[in-house]
């Protein structure tokens, strides 16, 4: 009988810079995905590449005075070596610059032009250049990119069209009919209440105010909108549509396409739709996992070596490395990338917890019995239960994993390192150890923490590549009994040669030299960072009478809010500063302020202004400030007026 199949992709990466540890936990995860069900013995086609088409893309390599395809062979050239270094074991790596891909979104292109789902008009309408998204005035935020905050351009020129809207009723029926297309389901609901129940309109699908894209056969000044470019890669990957479509008869629809939230849109909405249009059968789900983001803002280049993989991975070790970013936040929901939090995490789940009961074991092991344990062995109190307990961690473990709950799949498998830890503790071999009546039993508790490691060291293996190799060869344990199967059978366990103790599978770190070391490489990283791009900034053109202009993502960095003032006070001995209880949102902010010689205590109570809300906390004489009130100041006097809001807002609100 054919091997069942199993077919799952991460989106395909824009190369437009070095990827951030935020990067590597769609990738990570399919891969953990894509191990286990192969372990399972699914054939399992995994597929991730890069996106490297349009706009932004052109733009970056102009600046960079080379062509955008030697831009993105280098960089596209490291997220390979990054993939390598994680391991990561993905069967095919898509380019969309591959000749095979570009002739395939021509002949797609062509396909719905020819069955009139796609039709010429003008275009007239916004687009936001870094998100490569057409919005309608409608959908903006404050004017703004609703996706990324930035500015959008007005663009008016001749363009083809996807007609959306057809499909509009079909996809409606697909997500009520359908609970498990989109997941997790309140990403569903969005999709439902935010776009498709308000109405699609057509998608505009082609640009002709750059070429770096695929050209339209037929209309060659026009390049294919980059989505439906990168959307394509799913199945122009598997050979959809040319001589040697084998792979996609084999694996297409996929099992799941797995995608960061805020792409959850173009791969629900407008990725079914074009599939619907070719009559092709849909995916069977699209999981839009969330956001990991550092304390205090989203994950950027400018964060410098702290959320660079490659640093990471030198300093912990790949596994520690995707041990936490799979267990920290459960897969849906966003989470806060810390160095703390990972170091924290490795010191109690990895080095306490696995990595003392792997030492404990093998050292026991040697100590009592010379590294092997004995054939006459006698049972006893205790060791039901930890079998019950290890025989059924796989069925656990894999009720998770199917849901792709990744972080509940590891707390389960963790709940039997801790019981047999506990074992330990209850069985107490030290003390039977002492007197040589004990032999038997003690023979059956060392045979027992043994075969718990086994099959946790089996389970492991999804999440973990390097760690599992590890213990093996520590415990001797046969390659027949290495297998997914075996991790449900208690007992498998044999030694073929005497049990070592080697190296210690993840060493303590010492929490807080690390983060002064840590500290110091981000202060060093910031500082090259800011001498590389201020200063060519400065260079330029973007000088307006001395002033340097920045981006619109260097102003959207500052929170901005409104707060109303619920107290006041002067700050003692000195005659400059007051302190201030804002109301801002549910939040109630203390912050100190140089404006006593411009303003009273009793006059400023009630006044609605505006913090900058994202400030690092400072101390002023001793008081902690938390965030700065905007004032204008008048440079020749030196007189300072207050910032207000004119009109009703609740506090918390917004400024942009
Ligand atoms: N090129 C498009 C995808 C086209 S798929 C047909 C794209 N590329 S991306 O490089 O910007 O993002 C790739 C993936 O990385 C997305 O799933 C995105 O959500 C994910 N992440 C980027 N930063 C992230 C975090 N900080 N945290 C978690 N995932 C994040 O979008």
């Amino acid at each position: 009988m054919d091997k069942k199949t199993f077919y799952i992709t991460t989106p395909i990466y824009y190369p437009s810079g070095k990827l951030h540890i935020g990067h590597s936990y769609t990738t990570v995860a399919a891969d953990a995905m894509a191990r286990y069900k192969r372990l399972q013995g699914y054939d399992v086609m995994f597929l991730t590449g890069t996106d490297e088409h349009g706009q932004k893309i052109q733009r970056v390599a102009e600046e960079d005075g080379v062509t955008p395809k030697e831009y993105v062979d280098k960089i596209v050239d490291g997220i390979k070596k990054l993939w390598n270094l994680m391991k990561i074991t993905n069967d095919k790596f898509i380019r969309t610059t591959d000749q095979e891909h570009v002739e395939t979104v021509q002949k797609i292109f062509k396909a719905l032009y020819d069955k009139g789902d796609i039709y010429k008009s003008e275009y007239e309408g916004l687009y936001c250049t870094p998100c490569e998204s057409f919005w309608t005035e409608t959908q903006l935020v404050d004017g703004k990119c609703p996706d990324c905050g930035r500015a959008v351009e007005k663009t008016r020129e001749e363009s083809y069209f996807f007609r959306l809207s057809k499909y509009q009723d079909r996809l409606i029926k697909l997500f009520e009919e359908d609970t498990e297309f989109v997941q997790p389901s309140s990403r569903r609901n969005e999709m439902l209440n935010n776009f498709l129940r308000p109405g699609l309109e057509d998608l505009c699908v082609s640009r002709t105010s750059f070429n770096w894209g695929v050209p339209v056969t037929f209309d060659e000044k026009h390049v294919v909108y980059v989505w439906i470019d990168a959307l394509s890669n799913y199945i122009t990957a598997l050979g959809y549509l040319s001589d040697n479509d084998e792979n996609f008869k084999k694996f297409w629809p996929a099992d799941v396409h797995l995608v960061g939230k805020e792409i959850v849109r173009f791969h629900t909405i407008i990725w079914p739709a074009m599939l619907m249009a070719l009559d092709l059968p849909l995916p069977k789900q699209v999981f839009g996992h969330g956001w990991l983001v550092l304390e205090g803002g989203k994950m950027s280049k400018s964060k410098g070596n702290v959320v660079d993989p490659v640093v990471l991975i030198e300093k912990y070790g790949l596994d520690a490395i995707r041990y936490f970013l799979l267990r920290e936040v459960p897969f849906g929901a966003d989470g806060v990338f810390s160095n703390e939090a990972l170091i924290t995490r490795i010191n109690s789940d990895l080095a306490n917890d696995l990595g003392n009961l792997v030492s404990r074991t093998t050292a026991m092991i040697n100590k009592y019995f010379g590294g092997v344990i004995p054939e006459t062995r006698e049972k006893g109190e205790f060791d039901l239960e930890l079998r019950s307990v290890l025989a059924s961690t796989k069925t656990r473990t894999e009720e998770y994993l199917d849901k792709l709950q990744f972080s509940a799949a590891l707390a389960e498998i963790w709940k039997s390192v801790s019981r047999t830890n506990k074992y330990i503790d209850e069985t107490m071999p030290w003390a039977l150890a002492k007197n040589e009546e004990n032999k038997a039993r003690l023979a059956e508790i060392m045979y027992n923490l043994a075969e718990s490691i086994r099959i946790i060291s089996i389970l492991i293996q999804p999440f973990m590549p390097e760690t599992p190799h590890k213990i093996w060869a520590q415990l001797a344990v046969a390659e027949e009994d290495r297998t997914w199967e075996s991790a449900g059978q208690w007992g498998a366990y044999k030694q073929v040669s005497p049990v070592t103790s080697g190296e210690i599978i993840f060493p303590r770190i010492d929490l807080e030299k690390e983060m002064e070391a840590l500290a110091e490489i981000e202060a060093k990283a910031k500082e090259t960072a800011g001498a590389k791009t201020t200063k060519p900034a400065l260079e330029k053109e973007e000088q307006t009478q001395g002033v340097a202009l920045i981006g619109i993502e260097d102003f959207t960095r500052v929170e901005l809010k409104v707060a109303k003032v619920l107290s006041c006070e002067k700050v003692e001995k000195s005659d400059k500063l007051l302190k201030l209880k804002l109301q801002c949102g549910t939040e109630e902010r203390q912050v100190v302020s140089g404006i006593a010689q411009y303003y009273t205590p009793e006059e400023m109570i009630g006044k609605v202004l505006i913090l900058a809300a994202n400030l690092k906390p400072a101390k002023i004489r001793g008081i902690e400030s938390q965030g700065m009130i905007l004032a204008a100041s008048d440079d020749e006097s030196g007189k300072l007026v207050l910032v207000t809001v004119d009109g009703d807002i609740p506090t918390g609100s917004r400024v942009s």
